[in-house]
């Protein structure tokens, strides 16, 4: 089979050795080098048997597959545009599929894959995540309540600062985003600063409060002082109920206590020049914030992202499986059978169902596009993830919500009682 003399040899020794992983990959990078792609898949399967997570082999897996399914792309292509309307666009497919950025981008789903450009690097003493998305609203598939309510409460004021001073409104303070895990929090506040044109600062809360005592505070400050610093810019905080006494572990403490007090400082109009600075706070538990942080002039504007609707399901979907090889996909059809499904379980089925076909092709050497029954099979194994979350949600509404900070909530939760 083979004519070259140097992996004809190394074949020799794995015959008789089969267990030299060391070897078999050189092999696979041989193979790859000379375009033998179909050959080293068949030898990346054998090492993965031997060793299932090793890193090597699966980049050069995901190497192979992408360059077979180059070939593969114009047959994709064509069966994409022959889907419907709400298929997955051909361009995304015929763009060659890189499969080691499509797995990096479901491995992680937190990590926002929509950022595509990286500002200069961190100042000394910077924390969280700096970009410049280039994702807008538009993007955002969708949720068009969510939409409005940022343009009432936000981008409207932003672009209008006269406007909104004559309706005594402001940008001033503090959005709050909350709801189920996985629906797009992250994603709509990185949609913000895209059409703000902004940079978008996103900080853990987690990560400030975790360094040792006495710093939390200090840290906080940096992170203002570099987001005025980049402004325009949107400041996300997320999983801010960690600063809130009932959840984290510095319960009762006084160093959260002044953490929680610090970032009251720093939001404060009056003590700080936060100009071109808007502030974004992100919680699957709005019930556990800190209620000072929910003051007025504070996160006083608290904005529900739910469940996604079918059209967002479709964007969500979309995105998911792009850059990946599909074929006769019909992700209007799909949308329709995931009612209770979030974000992040969307990405799950997403990813399940490539891993069927990637599991397919390696068998036969050949790429074998993600296909409906696939998604079917990855939606058998995959239940809806926010039934406790709903839970919580429906106590917070029947024994917590008398200043009617949960009217939206409550409103949602009887459309989908009514359903
Ligand atoms: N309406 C939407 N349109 C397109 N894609 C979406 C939409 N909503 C969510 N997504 C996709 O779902 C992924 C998960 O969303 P995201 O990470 O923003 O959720 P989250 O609410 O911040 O989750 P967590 O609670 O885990 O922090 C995003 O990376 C994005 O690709
Ligand atoms: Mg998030």
């Amino acid at each position: 089979m083979t004519d070259d003399p140097v992996i004809a040899n190394l074949l020799t020794v794995l015959d008789a050795n089969p267990e030299l992983l060391p070897v078999r990959i050189s092999v696979i990078e041989l193979l790859a080098a000379r375009g033998r792609h179909a050959e080293a898949l068949s030898q990346c399967a054998t090492a993965l048997a031997q060793d299932p997570v090793n890193a090597q082999v699966t980049a050069l897996l995901q190497r192979c597959t992408a360059a077979l399914a180059g070939a593969a792309g114009e047959s994709a292509a064509a069966a994409l545009a022959s889907t419907t309307s709400a298929a997955v666009e051909p361009e995304a497919a015929d763009s060659g599929y890189d499969w080691e950025a499509a797995e990096e981008q479901v491995g992680d789903i937190i990590q926002p894959a929509f950022v595509n450009e990286r500002s200069e690097p961190y100042a000394e003493g910077d924390v969280g995540l700096f970009e410049r998305p280039k994702l807008t609203l538009a993007d955002v598939g969708g949720m068009e309540h969510v939409k409005q309510q940022l343009e009432l409460s936000l981008l409207g004021p932003v672009r209008n600062p006269e406007l909104a001073k004559a309706f005594g409104t402001s940008a001033r303070g503090g959005l709050l985003l909350y709801g189920p895990p996985g629906c797009g929090k992250t994603f709509v506040a990185s949609a913000v600063a895209g059409e703000l044109g902004a940079n978008f600062y996103a900080i853990e809360i987690a990560d400030i409060l975790n360094w040792y005592t006495g710093r939390s505070e200090y840290n906080l400050k940096q992170v203002f002082r570099t987001a005025r610093r980049k402004a325009p810019c949107v400041l996300f905080f997320d999983e801010i109920d960690a600063l809130g006494h009932k959840r984290s572990h510095l319960s009762g403490s006084s160093s959260l206590r002044s953490t929680v007090n610090q970032l009251l400082t720093e939001m404060d109009s009056m003590t700080s020049d936060n100009e071109g600075v808007y502030i974004i706070g992100a919680t699957n538990h709005p019930w556990d914030v800190d209620v000072a942080l929910r003051r007025p002039g504070r996160f006083d504007r608290m904005v529900l992202v739910a469940l996604p609707d079918p059209e967002a399901r479709v964007s969500i979907l979309r995105h998911h499986l792009k850059d990946r090889p599909v074929e006769g996909i019909d992700l209007n059809a799909v949308a329709a059978r995931t009612e209770s499904y979030s974000g992040a379980d969307l990405a799950q089925i997403c990813k399940s169902a490539t891993q069927l076909a990637m599991a397919d092709s390696i068998r036969t050497g050949a790429v074998r596009p993600v296909r409906m029954d696939d998604i079917a099979a990855a939606l058998a194994q995959t239940r809806p993830s926010t039934g406790a979350w709903f839970e919580s949600a429906r106590n917070v509404v029947e024994f917590a919500n008398n200043d009617g900070s949960y009217d939206e909530l409550a409103a949602y939760m009887r459309t989908r009682d009514n359903r």
